[in-house]
C-alpha cells in the first residue's frame, strides 16, 4: 500500500535545476532506498518532503490524500521527520533539551519537568550502548563526539513517532555498532508501520536495509527497482545514465603532466582524514573525487593546517614545510579557497577592494612596507581586471556582488599571494553556470602558470572536465585513482561507491 507520492518536483536554484519531473512513492512500513550521483538532487527531494526547501512545483500525497509542505511545521503536521549528514542539534543546549525541542513539552522556559524528562529518557534508551562513556542527558551536545550528537539526532527524530522517517545519509559519521543500533530501530519502527527514505553513501547500507529503491539522475527519477533483482552494475548504469557526462567543447585536460612535484605529502592523518599520501606535479589539476563528506575537505583543510594533524609530512617544490597553523601554510604557498563563501571567505559588509588585499596584507606587512592605500587599490585593480569580476566600485560592499562575482573574489584575494599550491574546496557549488565556466578557466589558467591544484568537487562533472587526475575517497583513505581515460562518471561513481569492492570497513572513528 503507498503511504507517499511525490511527483512532478522541480526545484531551481539560481542557475542549477536541481529536480526536474522528479518523483517518488513509497509504500507503508517500507525502507525505501534513494540512489543517485552527487548532486543529482536527493537531499533536495528530502528537503521539500520536509519542508525545509520549498519546491518550484510538487505534487505530494500522504495516505492518499494529497498535501501541501510549505514549511517545516507542515511536514511536522504530517509527522514527517528527518535527519540529514549535518547535524540541527543546537551545540550549547543539552541533550535531553534538544530532544524536546519543537515538540510540546518545551512550552514555558524549563524542559525540566517530569514528563519532559521521562520523554527524553524513552527517545534516547534504545541508543544508549551507542552512546559515549559517562554520557547522560544533561551534557551539553557539543561536548559529545560527532558519531554521539548523530545517534541524538536520530533519537530525536524517531521520537517524534514519525509515519514517515527520512534518513539522508544520517549513518555517515557512525561506526559499525553504531549503525546496526540504528538499523535495529529502523527495523523496529518499520514493522510498526512507518516508512523511511534512506540515502547512505555506502551501497551495502542500502541492499542490506531496503527492498526497493529509487534512482536519481540529474535531478530526474529515473527508475524504482526491486534490489534483490537489480545488480550492482545495473544500478550504477542506472545512476549514471548510458550517454554518460562527455566534458563540453574546452574538453578535459588528458595532459600527462610531467616534472616535479609541487606538493607531496606523506602518511597525512587527520579528523575524518585517513594516511593519506599524495603528490601533485606543477601544473597539474588533482580532484578529490567520491561521495560528499568522505574526508575530501578535511584533507583540505589539514593540508591548510586551519585543522590539526595528527601526522604527516608535507614538502613544497621537493623541501619539507613545518605548518602548524595557517599563517605559516599560507607562507610555505598555500592558498584555500572555501566553497562557502559567506561564512568562510569574504567579510561581507566590507568593501570589495579590502576583501582582495586582506590575505595579502600579512606578506607585505613582513616584507617591512606599510600598505599604500594606493598600491593596495591598484593591486585589486588588476585582479578584478584580470579576473573578470563584475563590480560598480571597489568601495563596493562584497555582498552587492552575485555569487559567481564573489567567489571571484575569494580567488582573487588569494591570487595576489602568490600561492605554489590552490586548494578548492567546492569552488563553484551555488555559482551560476557563466561563472562557473570563469571561475573553470581560472582554475585552468593557474595550472598553467604551474601551480598546483587540488580540487575537492561535489560535482562529479566538475571533475571529469577539469582534472588532470581524480583521487577517489572513502571515509578518509584515498581508495582510488583515476587517471588518463579512465576518469569516466561510470569509474568515478563505481569507485566512490566502492562497487565490487568486499573489502569490510568499519566506518570512521570518532
Ligand atoms: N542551497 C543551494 N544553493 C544552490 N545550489 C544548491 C543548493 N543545494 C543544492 N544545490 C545544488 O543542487 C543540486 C542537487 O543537490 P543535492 O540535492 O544536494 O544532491 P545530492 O543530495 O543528490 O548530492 C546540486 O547541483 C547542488 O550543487
Ligand atoms: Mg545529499
Amino acid at each position: 500500500m503507498t503511504l507517499l507520492t511525490m511527483e512532478g518536483v522541480y526545484k531551481r536554484y539560481g542557475g542549477v535545476q536541481a529536480l526536474k519531473n522528479a518523483s517518488l512513492s513509497v509504500n507503508a512500513a517500507e525502507v525505501h532506498g534513494l540512489l543517485g550521483p552527487n548532486g543529482s538532487g536527493k537531499s533536495t527531494l528530502n528537503k521539500v518532503l520536509a519542508g525545509t526547501v520549498r519546491p518550484d512545483q510538487a505534487r505530494i500525497a500522504i495516505d492518499g490524500k494529497p498535501v501541501t509542505i510549505d514549511r517545516p511545521l507542515d511536514a511536522y503536521k504530517h509527522r514527517v521527520s528527518a535527519v540529514y549528514q549535518q547535524l540541527s542539534l543546537v551545540p550549547d543546549l543539552s541533550v535531553a533539551e534538544n530532544l524536546l525541542l519543537g515538540t510540546e513539552l518545551t512550552r514555558g522556559p524549563f524542559v525540566n519537568n517530569r514528563e519532559g524528562r521521562l520523554y527524553a529518557e524513552a527517545a534516547i534508551e534504545p541508543f544508549l550502548s551507542g552512546l559515549d562513556t559517562g554520557f547522560s542527558l544533561d551534557k551539553k551536545v557539543a561536548t559529545l563526539s560527532p558519531g554521539s550528537q548523530q545517534l541524538v539526532e536520530v533519537a530525536k527524530a524517531m521520537a517524534r513517532k514519525p509515519k514517515i522517517l527520512v534518513l539522508d545519509e544520517a549513518t555517515a559519521s557512525l561506526r559499525r555498532d553504531q549503525v546496526e543500533l540504528v538499523f535495529s530501530q529502523v527495523r523496529r519502527i518499520v514493522s510498526d508501520g512507518v516508512s523511511v527514505v534512506f540515502v547512505s553513501h555506502r551501497l551495502e547500507e542500502i541492499t542490506t536495509l531496503c527492498e526497493r529503491a529509487t534512482i536519481v539522475r540529474n535531478g530526474e527519477t529515473v527508475a524504482t527497482v526491486s534490489l534483490a533483482d537489480t545488480s550492482e552494475q545495473d544500478l550504477v548504469r542506472l545512476m549514471v545514465g548510458d550517454e554518460a557526462f562527455t566534458p563540453s567543447q574546452e574538453g578535459r585536460r588528458t595532459n600527462e603532466i610531467e616534472g616535479k612535484p609541487v606538493l607531496t605529502v606523506r602518511g597525512l592523518s587527520a579528523p575524518g582524514v585517513r594516511d593519506v599520501s599524495i603528490e601533485v606535479r606543477r601544473g597539474e589539476i588533482v580532484g578529490l573525487g567520491g561521495l560528499q563528506g568522505m574526508g575530501q575537505s578535511e584533507l583540505l583543510h589539514a593540508l591548510f593546517a586551519d585543522i590539526p594533524r595528527k601526522s604527516g609530512e608535507i614538502a613544497i617544490d621537493e623541501s619539507s614545510v613545518k605548518t602548524t597553523n595557517v599563517r605559516s601554510a599560507i607562507r610555505a604557498g598555500f592558498a584555500l579557497v572555501p566553497g562557502d563563501r559567506g561564512t568562510q571567505g569574504l567579510l561581507m559588509v566590507r568593501p570589495i577592494q579590502e576583501n582582495l588585499s586582506i590575505a595579502s596584507l600579512k606578506k607585505r606587512l613582513v616584507a617591512g612596507l606599510f600598505i599604500s592605500m594606493k598600491s593596495e587599490r591598484k593591486a585589486a585593480d588588476n585582479e578584478v581586471k584580470q579576473l573578470n569580476i563584475k563590480i560598480g566600485e571597489l568601495s563596493d560592499a562584497v555582498s552587492s556582488l552575485s555569487g559567481g562575482n564573489q567567489q571571484k573574489v575569494v580567488i582573487g584575494k588569494w591570487l595576489l599571494n602568490k600561492p605554489r599550491v590552490v586548494l578548492l574546496d567546492d569552488p563553484t557549488k551555488g555559482v551560476d553556470i557563466g561563472s562557473k565556466a570563469e571561475i573553470y578557466s581560472i582554475i585552468r589558467d593557474l595550472a598553467s602558470q604551474g601551480v598546483g591544484i587540488v580540487l575537492n568537487s561535489s560535482d562529479d562533472k566538475e571533475l571529469l572536465e577539469l582534472c588532470d587526475r581524480v583521487l577517489v575517497m572513502y571515509e578518509g583513505k584515498v581508495v582510488d585513482e583515476l587517471s588518463g581515460d579512465s576518469v569516466t562518471q561510470d569509474n568515478l561513481v563505481a569507485a566512490a561507491l566502492r562497487v565490487g569492492d568486499k573489502e569490510g570497513d568499519d566506518g570512521q572513528e570518532n
